[in-house]
């Protein structure tokens, strides 16, 4: 049964205009800078989560990452990600539909060397949905392995794509994690988006212990 989570999102990619969307990026600096000092080998697996139709995916399929996950709830979302990589590029990458908070086929356990995720955790506003996405990170992340959390601030917007979100600063996605998640990085970076509105996101990088 296709929940009213998926409808939304499949409704918001329909309508087909990304580069007009409010969180899309000509290029994903942010994320691209802290993923470059992971020192990650090519065939290191990294999974973005609510990967949408960014195009962070063609920048690390040209970087030369080559073992690459790109997992959303919308089907339409990763539909034009494909088309919008081309069909050569798009056959580099595993695309899985599903809900991180109830994943199925995601990732083996401890596969994932890198934990990629903007603009996705902060839609989960319940604890209980937390909780889910904390329990699918913890199953699919190898110790050593790193996530990077880039999520609406506190002083950020608390409504995207007419929902509601759960801001954040880098202390309480610290504690989130837990103790077993080191804190590597964390910078405020105010994204614009193609409107020209301000939208302040946290972005952070940790390492899991061993
Ligand atoms: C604001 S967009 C960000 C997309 C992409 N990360 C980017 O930076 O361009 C949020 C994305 O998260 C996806 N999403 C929302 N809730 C999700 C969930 N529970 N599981 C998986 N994906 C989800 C949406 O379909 C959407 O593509």
């Amino acid at each position: 049964m296709v929940s009213d989570r998926e409808k939304h999102w499949n409704k918001v990619y329909e309508k087909g205009e990304i580069t007009r969307l409010g969180w899309y990026e000509e290029k994903a600096e942010q994320s691209l800078g802290l993923i470059n000092t992971c020192g990650l080998h090519p065939s290191d697996c990294i999974l973005d989560v609510g990967s949408g139709a960014t195009t962070l995916l063609g920048s690390l399929l040209r970087a030369g990452y080559e073992n690459i996950i790109a997992t959303d709830l919308s089907a339409v979302a990763l539909e034009t990600a494909k088309k919008r990589l081309g069909a050569d590029l798009a056959a580099r990458v595993r695309w899985v539909v599903t809900d991180i908070t109830s994943p199925e086929n995601l990732a083996a356990p401890g596969e994932v060397s890198l934990w990629h995720d903007r603009a996705v955790l902060h839609f989960l506003i319940e604890e209980e949905q937390r909780q889910a996405y904390l329990h699918t990170l913890r199953e699919v992340v190898r110790p050593e392995g790193y996530v990077i959390i880039a999520a609406f601030s506190l002083d950020g917007a608390k409504k995207c794509s007419g929902l509601d979100v759960y801001n954040y600063d880098a202390a309480m996605l610290t504690a989130f994690l837990g103790r077993d998640f080191e804190l590597k990085k964390a910078f405020d970076y105010i994204y614009h988006q193609p409107s020209g509105a301000a939208r302040p996101f946290i972005y952070t990088l940790f390492r899991r212990l061993r």
